[in-house]
């Protein structure tokens, strides 16, 4: 049990971490709070103009999540890992130093699922790829690859990794309600348009 309660502690605590943040006002960006859709993750701060710390923020905030997971599995095994996994993903979207309020959680889900079985983790990239190259929202490839996520975790995992999956895929569709209503309203900005998201 006690290693239960740790995983979720070192979980949180990494998921915590608000890289696009951080990162953003090193660059001497400002606060990415401030611009574009308001979000903390590596669309929003690529409306800054700077695809380098865009790049950079994905690759941080998907690299939290497998540590997370990493370490857990290593120290205490597969469910301290999974319970590790979904407590970054929650520490993302609510870190104690912003307040409670963060990301959207799919960079962190990419890094969580790549972790936990890398052939579900591929296929949610892929999946993520193909609907933004097809159409370029963002939201809409983050919110497919999750819609489908449980079901291929079914297929190339088993039960456990769908029930993960099935939990962050429902928090990631919360999380995106706003972009689900400007999708339905056809106010979405598009990945490389200069129109800017709404708050
Ligand atoms: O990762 C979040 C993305 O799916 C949408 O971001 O900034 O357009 O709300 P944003």
């Amino acid at each position: 049990m006690t290693q239960y309660a740790l995983a979720l502690i070192l979980g949180y605590l990494l998921g915590s971490v608000p890289f696009g943040f951080v990162i953003t006002r090193a660059a001497g960006l400002g606060d990415v709070r401030t611009i574009g859709s308001g979000n903390i993750g590596a669309t929003n701060v690529l409306r800054t103009g700077r695809r380098d710390i865009a790049a950079l923020t994905l690759l941080l905030d998907a690299g939290k999540g497998a540590v997370a997971v990493l370490v857990a599995n290593w120290l205490w095994g597969q469910e301290a890992a999974m319970i590790a996994g979904v407590a970054a993903f929650m520490g993302h979207i609510f870190p104690v130093w912003l307040g409670f309020k963060g990301g959207k959680g799919v960079a962190t889900y990419v890094g969580i699922l790549l972790a936990l079985n890398w052939v579900v983790g591929l296929i949610f990239c892929a999946t993520w790829l193909l609907i933004l190259f097809a159409q370029r929202y963002s939201s809409l490839a983050a919110l497919t690859a999750a819609a489908t996520a449980p079901m291929f975790a079914f297929a190339f995992s088993g039960v456990p990794l769908t029930w993960v999956t099935g939990i962050l895929s429902i928090v990631l569709f919360i999380t995106h309600r706003e972009n689900i209503m400007r999708l339905a309203r056809g106010t979405e900005s598009k990945v490389g348009s200069s129109k800017n998201a709404g708050q």
